[in-house]
């Protein structure tokens, strides 16, 4: 990294961490001159580069002046507070499009996975290396549900850091939270049983729902606050609901995170009509900010929360270990798991609970959110700038997607197949929910760097939608 590139980056984690505010003046160029001991060309290019990014804005004769800040969008129509679906026909869909766009000369803007040169590879192989100098016919052999003990107790130790009282032995390592979260829902409910998600949801629930005949309602949720507790209440008193499955932080597609209180009042409601709740919790860890967030499984005392975690999306994308914290389900899922994949990869446990024991993980952690936290705003800021303002952005705090809302009219699965075409993924908001209440809205994936490629990529989306809007 160059040396504006460098003052620059100094500058954006101020503004982002609130040392200047919307409106702010920045230091003049001489004054940061004179403090930096940088040339006056870098401290210049450096400014230029914040206002090409869109953090500030330049007055003649006056300096460099802080952006407003992000500001939360509302949808266009209020959400239907209740969707239910007797059944639900999604997979065809979600196959085609993954599969369309599962083209590495892509830039994956409609990815689920965060930019894999933020993984720690290296100190990862350092691990495979030593667990495989290491396997005997002992290790190798299969390991039986719950999965590996040490994997186990370093996941129970990350609970016990923020003070949840988790035993290894309610854990269970699975393949990927995807499988975590499949077993659980197989769990508790029964074919033909009525599950709530959120509207919208994550496609793997509703892919779960249509795989075990389930039926579903999705209960409205807020780009900014998540579930809308009114609307399960009344979902609540309406179906004969067996389970929830939803996401507490950094929602998947919205990006919504709960508060505490209303955690808290989800689980009053939960417990009060006996339904358990599968919280899927795999960006649990890219939160924003410098408190660490708990789960409602933390005010969990009577074992009703599965908890699911992965590493997929923080560490390691393709060794596909995941696990959940299962309360009473524990045992029921070890025996489904028997019945089904037997068990996860053992030395990729082994693996994983090498690189734990070394305690990398909450540095990387650490760099890794605030890169993202960056890289979001960048690309937040980049698309306020290129996209028509009629293009809604929903903007919520943690992990790495923006959620977009054309005007109604206008269709994002074609946009999809426009931006397929130009090498350009996203995702359409078709595949997260059982209906077309969300044809017109996209996730886009903000994790990727932004550089030549991901600019162009934006300006190409953006003449995209130009194109469309001109024919509606
Ligand atoms: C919300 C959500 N839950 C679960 C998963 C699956 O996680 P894993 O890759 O650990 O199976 C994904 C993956 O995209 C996801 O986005």
């Amino acid at each position: 990294m160059s040396r504006y590139e460098q003052l620059a980056l100094q500058l954006q984690e101020q503004i982002s961490s609130g040392v200047w505010q919307a409106g702010d003046k920045l230091p003049s160029l001489r004054e940061t001159v004179r403090r930096s001991g940088l040339s006056l060309m870098t401290v210049f290019n450096a400014y230029q580069l914040l206002e090409s990014q869109g953090w500030v804005r330049s007055r003649p004769q006056s300096g460099y002046f802080v952006v407003p800040v992000l500001q939360a969008a509302h949808y266009s129509l209020p959400l239907q507070p209740l969707q239910p679906a007797e059944t639900v026909d999604i997979n065809a869909f979600i196959f085609n499009v993954l599969q369309a766009g599962n083209n590495s000369d892509c830039v994956a803007l409609g990815s689920a996975f965060p930019d894999p040169s933020l993984f720690p590879q290296h100190q990862l192989s350092r691990s495979l290396i030593r667990v495989a100098r290491q396997l005997s016919s002992a290790n190798t052999d299969v390991s039986l549900p719950p999965g590996c003990a040490d994997l186990r107790r370093s996941i129970a130790q990350r609970y016990a850091a923020k003070g949840m009282e988790i035993s290894p032995d309610e854990i269970v390592i699975t393949s990927g939270a995807l499988e975590a979260l499949n077993l659980s829902l197989q769990a508790l409910t029964q074919p033909g049983d009525w599950v709530v998600v959120e509207s919208p949801a994550f496609y793997g629930a509703l892919q779960a729902i249509e795989r075990h005949h389930l039926k579903t309602v999705a209960v409205a949720t807020d780009p900014q606050r998540g579930m809308d507790l009114d609307a399960l209440a009344q979902a609540l008193q309406q179906y004969p609901i067996k389970a929830c499955w939803l996401m507490s932080h950094c929602q998947n597609p919205l990006g919504a995170s709960m508060s505490t209180a209303h955690k808290q009042q989800l689980l009053a409601l939960l417990t009060e009509h006996g339904v358990s709740l599968i919280e899927d919790d795999v960006y649990g860890e890219l939160y924003a900010g410098l408190v660490t967030p708990l789960p409602v499984k933390a005010w969990d005392n009577t074992g009703q929360v599965l908890h699911c975690g992965s590493f997929s999306k923080t560490l390691a994308t393709g060794f596909r270990i995941g696990w959940v914290a299962a309360g009473q389900q524990a045992q029921a899922i070890q025996r489904l798991q028997l019945m089904s994949t037997l068990s996860t990869s053992t030395p990729m446990q082994l693996a994983l609970a090498d690189y734990l024991s070394a305690h990398h993980y909450d540095k990387h952690l650490h760099t890794l959110r605030r890169t993202l936290e960056q890289r979001k705003h960048i690309f937040y800021r980049a698309i306020k700038r290129e996209f028509p303002d009629v293009v809604r952005v929903h903007y919520a705090e943690g992990s790495y997607f923006l959620w977009l809302e054309l005007p109604t009219d206008c269709c994002a699965t074609e946009l999809y197949w426009r931006a397929l075409k130009a090498g350009i993924t996203i995702a359409p908001g078709r595949m997260f929910a059982a209906g077309e209440q969300y044809r017109h809205c996209f996730r886009l994936n903000v994790s990727l760097p932004w550089n030549t490629v991901s600019e162009a990529a934006i300006k190409q989306l953006a003449t995209l939608i130009d194109g469309q809007l001109a024919l509606v």
